[in-house]
């Protein structure tokens, strides 16, 4: 049943390709036309939407911080990303016009639950993003875009995160082309790009040996930092949250134009930094303002891993290590880049003898609020 890899974590991180390509699979057609035939909610009301609030926890919000940037930029609608259990807690301001798009893995964490149930009573519209068939979540929600991941059995989520990161984006374009914030050729040339992520992320994992030797050299490491920027910061979160969650590292992620503001007074010699390089074609050419942060902490001393694009050569002369994955537009690099960090977190915890797949004190869906 873990078709032959040692452990599920190890299966999951490999079944990555097939997840994207299912999630895609059957939602648009030849045209480039999105169906998303499971979202029940009426086009008007859907055109009617002036403000999305995505709710999830842990990893599952890491893929709605992703989903902020891309609806952002694809539908020019305002997106906040709240955890669940700090949203309910609070006044939130919703309407029949608020679009509550949940993220849950299981579809049954309890505080999403709740979350969604407290924006429903608000007179929310809800979808849920969910890869769970008829579980909690879905069930309760107006409409839901299920992820087909497969099973995931590790407590740490992994094929599960790239697949919802994949159907926010599926929402996200469906919205566009609802509300015709992007022409029908960018929305094609998008699921064009989405189109190829399973191959990319294969290429990535049938190179993954550099990773591991890392993650191998790195077992004793105390502390690990991860930074990126716009798309790259969830996942510098992401990467910080396996490394604590598979090898209980202390570990934190940053948004790399954080850094000046305090955290850089944590580099000291020898401190491992993941660096998450946005593509040099971002945009908002934020790659020169990332290089830079690589060049300041690596000028305190830092180890700077990085995560950058295939052909990218400006971020070699700063890194003790540079992890390609190959390239793809700005927005979609969060499919890519997450994999290595997966890898690594993966590779360390097994090398200091852990059991990725049952890591101590944690539970795969949290039923309790
Ligand atoms: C991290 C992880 C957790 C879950 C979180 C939400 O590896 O597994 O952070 O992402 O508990 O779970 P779901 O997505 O099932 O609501």
């Amino acid at each position: 049943e873990k078709g032959g890899f040692a452990t599920f974590m190890e299966k999951e991180i490999y079944d990555q390709p097939q997840a994207v390509a299912d999630t895609l699979l059957g939602r648009s057609d030849a045209e480039g036309n999105l169906i998303l035939d499971e979202l029940r909610i009426s086009e008007d009301e859907l055109k009617s939407i002036r403000k999305i609030i995505v709710l999830a926890c842990g990893t599952s919000s890491y893929a709605g911080m992703v989903a902020k940037y891309a609806i952002e930029r694809w539908c020019r609608i305002p997106v906040e990303v709240e955890l669940s259990h700090e949203f309910r807690y609070r006044d939130p301001i919703i309407d029949a016009n608020t679009l509550v798009v949940s993220i849950s893995q299981s579809g049954e964490t309890m505080d999403t639950l709740m979350a969604v149930r407290y924006a429903k009573e608000q007179g929310a519209r809800t979808v849920s993003i969910c890869n769970t068939n008829g579980s909690t979540i879905p069930r309760e929600s107006d409409a839901v875009l299920y992820t087909h991941a497969g099973p995931e059995i590790a407590v740490a989520s992994t094929k599960a995160f790239l697949a919802q990161i994949t159907a926010a984006y599926l929402l996200g374009l469906y919205m566009a082309q609802l509300t015709k914030k992007l022409y029908s050729q960018e929305i094609k040339d998008i699921l064009a790009d989405l189109a190829e992520i399973p191959a990319k992320v294969q290429q990535i994992l049938d190179n993954a040996s550099q990773i591991k030797d890392l993650a191998r050299a790195m077992a004793e490491a105390s502390s690990v930092l991860f930074l990126g920027r716009n798309v790259g910061y969830p996942v510098a979160l992401e990467g910080a949250l396996k490394l604590k969650e598979l090898a209980y590292i202390h570990a934190e992620g940053f948004a790399a134009g954080e850094l000046k503001h305090g955290p850089i007074a944590l580099i000291d010699e020898g401190q491992p930094v993941f660096v998450v390089v946005p593509s040099p074609m971002d945009r908002h050419s934020l790659h020169a303002k990332v290089v830079s942060n690589i060049q300041e902490v690596r000028a305190r001393g830092a180890k700077t891993i990085v995560v950058a694009e295939a052909g990218d050569e400006t971020v070699k002369e700063y890194a003790e290590q540079v992890f390609y994955v190959p390239e793809t537009q700005p927005m979609l690099m969060p499919l890519l880049t997450t994999v290595p960090l997966q890898i690594f977190a993966c590779e360390l915890a097994t090398a200091k003898g852990y059991d990725v797949d049952q890591p101590r004190n944690l539970a795969k869906s949290v039923t309790v609020e």
